[in-house]
């Protein structure tokens, strides 16, 4: 069967109803579009876990805050179907926004999720985590998903999700996937087409730092505050507005304790008009 496009939550229960009756597992991968390599991997991964695929894409103005980049996020529909369609999904549901807000954004339902929200990426971004959850939820909620996958590119956002599916009992299990990366480190990102040629070339600075920090922590030093300065002064000379650099617990993004093991580094900041994040999850023995 060719892949279905679907814009309607009736359109899309029907075939996810019919699938179900016949025993199917379901996989969901949502996304807002512009899809890259790290996209198609999530595809590619949830396709293993379940007989049917479920991609989405909706550009959620929820997660967007005042001044970001709502407007100009990158629309590629045509161009992500066919490439949705040549990997094999079986159904891509595209919702218009007002199939998801019917009515005033301002007044619908939002999802905390308290503490995660308001660290690192959502220190800069207030707002952003509650749209995320929100949106996630919803289309939980249309699609009924067996289990559903997330890239740790967004490891915040992974960890936010996995509090919210606990917390809500929403039985949807969550798959991590992990970061897809051009040839020099740099994350595949919609937003890297923000990036001009100059600071294209010095974007990989980023993966760079992180790495740095990662090799320093594995070789036994435990002052994070001077790993996380430096790491700051380097991606500074390498061109970037860093936001924030921070060594954190990659169970639930705590700060760590002395012999914490399973650690995470954390990094965003502007660079030219795009803000690019980006981790690397350390394990000590
Ligand atoms: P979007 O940025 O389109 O990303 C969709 C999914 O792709 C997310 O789970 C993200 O972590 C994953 N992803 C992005 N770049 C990746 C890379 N280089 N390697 C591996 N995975 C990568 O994240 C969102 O959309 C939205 O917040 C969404 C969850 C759809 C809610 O609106």
């Amino acid at each position: 069967m060719p892949m279905q496009v679907v814009e309607t939550t009736t359109e899309l229960r029907t075939r996810v109803a019919d699938w179900r009756r016949s025993g199917d597992r379901i996989a969901f991968v949502p996304t807002m579009g512009n899809l890259h390599s790290g996209h198609l991997q999530l595809v590619s991964r949830a396709q293993l876990q379940a007989e049917r695929c479920i991609a989405s894409i909706f550009v959620n103005p929820l997660q967007f805050g005042q001044g970001e980049d709502f407007d100009g996020y990158p629309r590629t529909l045509d161009e992500d179907a066919k490439q949705l369609r040549e990997i094999g999904v079986d159904l891509l549901f595209c919702p218009a926004v007002a199939a998801i807000y019917p009515s005033d954004m301002a007044v619908h339902t939002r999802v905390e999720v308290p503490g995660l929200s308001t660290i690192l990426c959502g220190g800069s971004r207030p707002g952003h985590f509650a749209g995320v959850a929100t949106v996630v939820c919803k289309l939980f909620n249309m699609v009924q998903p067996d289990i559903a996958a997330f890239g740790e590119k967004d490891f915040q956002q992974l960890i936010v999700i996995r509090r919210m599916v606990d917390d809500l009992g929403i039985p949807v299990e969550i798959m991590g996937v992990e970061t897809q990366r051009e040839g020099d480190g740099l994350a595949f990102s919609s937003r890297n087409a923000y990036l001009d040629a100059d600071e294209r070339r010095r974007a990989p600075a980023l993966y760079r730092t992180l790495r740095v920090a990662a090799q320093r922590i594995r070789s036994g030093e435990t002052d994070f505050d001077s790993i996380e300065k430096d790491a700051l002064d380097e991606l500074r000379k390498a061109g970037f507005e860093p936001e924030y650099c921070s060594v954190r617990s990659s169970v639930d993004l705590s700060t760590t304790r002395p012999g914490s093991k399973d650690l995470v580094i954390l990094a965003a900041g502007r660079l030219g008009r795009a803000r690019l994040i980006d981790n690397l999850r350390v394990t000590l023995p």
